[in-house]
């Protein structure tokens, strides 16, 4: 992952463990309304793929085993990982693409409400993505996939040869001169993998994503809502489809690119045939981008804007993240794709303990602040979710006392101790295990590998029944912790 080059080292504090007087006073644990649902607390588990369904896109064992986990810690919510509103492959991602899906996901919705004995909600993010794929090997690349087409023979001086001779002076060549004869997403597909945009609209599934994409969210949410979810959670934020409509980088010229009016078109028009599936009734928001955290991408301003919108169209919650593009991404190795948090823009998503001035605890909180304060002047109740390097309960009750947001989010925290919550609602904070912020996590997610917290994941290996992962030597979930008078 990208670094600043400041380097300085943070570390995790655990700040004052409050006394139970003090949590039934604080804000944190108070109740928020989202829409028609009541959370008791304003604690969060945002979206984390945790590599544990298998390559149809099943609720597994492991899948169940991994939320109950969070559920036993009981915070107010918790957002199942990004899942697949197609149909189609896609690795070990789950999927929430077909009514076969429904009954794995209520199993799901029941574990985390048993769980948490009732305390917490489940919601579900759903997702679009469009396809990139993995750096070719260069000769695989111009004998199978490069097109040779009249530009390329022009730049090479070889309008006559046959095709065979020009993909064999492209293999023979060197490679210093490949990025100039090559054009740009010639020159992406060989040294990133291709990958496409929703800009390219010479394609015919690229062109119909606005006409497709409504009629798919919302038959996923409908799923969502048989499966008994609370609420679902549009994923209009990081690499995925939809943030790359709003994306200041989006020039389509039929409507849906441009103006920032014309990139909120479609996840507005999404909004609205998700709402329509699931009734006036139901809990349906979205995590978008406070901020793109790439040249070219929009400001802060944009997205002041959009979460006014999409407040007044009538979501009940919005939840913020920054960055995670594949624009800013390191270059894969051959064999590999690219993984949206690896350049500058991966690092504001998920900042590591090695940062700049700024370092990694909350820099998303001011930008989310001026969303919300946008969102209360126009005269709406919209509950903000903030997520990003939150640890500890000072710092989370002074966001909300603050008025930065009205829920906070903890993903990494709530990895590295599940019970963080819990133990601090119960006057133990000071036995919180807190998160050290290396990203070894999000280095097991680059590499599509079980996520697990190394703080946790080689204690208790002889555990009795205890699950592991494929080259078992990491246990998949934390070891359990009883409240003193449990
Ligand atoms: C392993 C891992 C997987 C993640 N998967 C998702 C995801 O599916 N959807 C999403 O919106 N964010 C995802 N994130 C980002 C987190 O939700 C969160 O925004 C980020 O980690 C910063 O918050 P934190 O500092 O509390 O960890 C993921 C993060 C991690 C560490
Ligand atoms: S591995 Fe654990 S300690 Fe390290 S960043 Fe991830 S959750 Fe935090």
């Amino acid at each position: 992952m990208w670094k600043p080059p400041q380097r300085i080292k943070f570390y995790s504090q655990l700040g004052s463990a409050p006394t139970v007087e003090q949590v039934q006073a604080s804000r944190l644990f108070s109740p928020v309304h989202i829409g028609p649902l009541t959370l008791p607390q304003r604690t969060w588990v945002p979206a984390m793929v945790p590599w544990r369904s298998n390559d149809e896109g099943w609720v597994t064992e492991d899948v169940l085993q991994w939320y109950g986990r969070f559920a036993r810690g009981r915070p107010g919510a918790i957002v199942i990982e990004a899942t697949g509103i197609r149909d189609v492959p896609s690795g070990p991602l789950l999927r929430i693409g077909h009514d076969r899906y429904i009954e794995g996901l209520q199993r799901l919705v029941q574990t985390i409400h048993r769980e948490s004995q009732g305390q917490t909600r489940a919601l579900i993010q759903i997702i679009d993505f469009l396809n990139i794929r993995r750096r070719p090997e260069p000769a695989k690349y111009f004998e199978r996939f490069l097109r040779i087409t009249p530009r390329l023979r022009q730049a090479l001086g070889a309008q006559d040869w046959n095709e065979e001779a020009v993909r064999e002076h492209l293999i023979q060549m060197d490679p210093q001169q490949w990025p100039e004869v090559l054009d740009a997403r010639e020159w992406e597909a060989l040294h990133m993998g291709a990958r496409e945009r929703v800009t390219d609209t010479e394609w015919p599934h690229i062109q119909e994503l606005p006409q497709v994409l409504p009629g798919l969210f919302a038959a996923a949410a409908g799923r969502a809502q048989q499966a008994g979810f609370d609420g679902v959670e549009l994923h209009y934020a990081h690499a995925y489809t939809m943030a790359s409509f709003l994306s200041a980088t989006n020039l389509r010229t039929d409507g849906y690119g441009g103006a920032r009016e014309q990139r909120i078109r479609l996840p507005l028009e999404v909004y609205a045939a998700v709402r329509q599936a699931v009734g006036p009734q139901y809990v349906v928001g979205c995590r978008y981008l406070a901020e793109e955290c790439i040249d070219g991408g929009h400001t802060l301003d944009d997205a002041v804007w959009f979460g006014e919108q999409f407040a007044r169209a009538g979501m009940d919650f919005i939840s913020t993240s920054r960055g995670g593009k594949f624009d800013d991404a390191k270059q894969p190795g051959v064999g590999s794709s690219a993984y949206p948090y690896t350049g500058r823009s991966g690092y504001e998503c998920m900042p590591q303990y090695l940062s700049d001035e700024q370092g990694p605890f909350g820099r998303n909180i001011a930008a989310t602040a001026r969303i919300r304060s946008a969102i209360r002047a126009a005269g709406l109740a919209t509950p903000v979710v903030c997520t990003g390097g939150v640890h500890n309960f000072d710092m989370a009750e002074a966001m909300l006392a603050r008025g930065d947001c009205d829920i906070v989010g903890t993903a990494r925290q709530s990895l590295a101790d599940p019970d963080w919550a819990l133990k601090t609602s119960l006057g133990l904070g000071d036995q919180v295990r807190l998160c050290e912020y290396t990203n070894y996590c999000e280095g097991l997610d680059q590499k599509h590998k079980q996520v697990t917290c190394q703080l946790w994941d080689r204690m208790e290996l002889d555990e009795p029944g205890l699950r592991k992962s494929s080259d078992g030597k990491r246990r998949l979930v934390a070891p359990a912790w009883e409240p003193p008078d449990a």
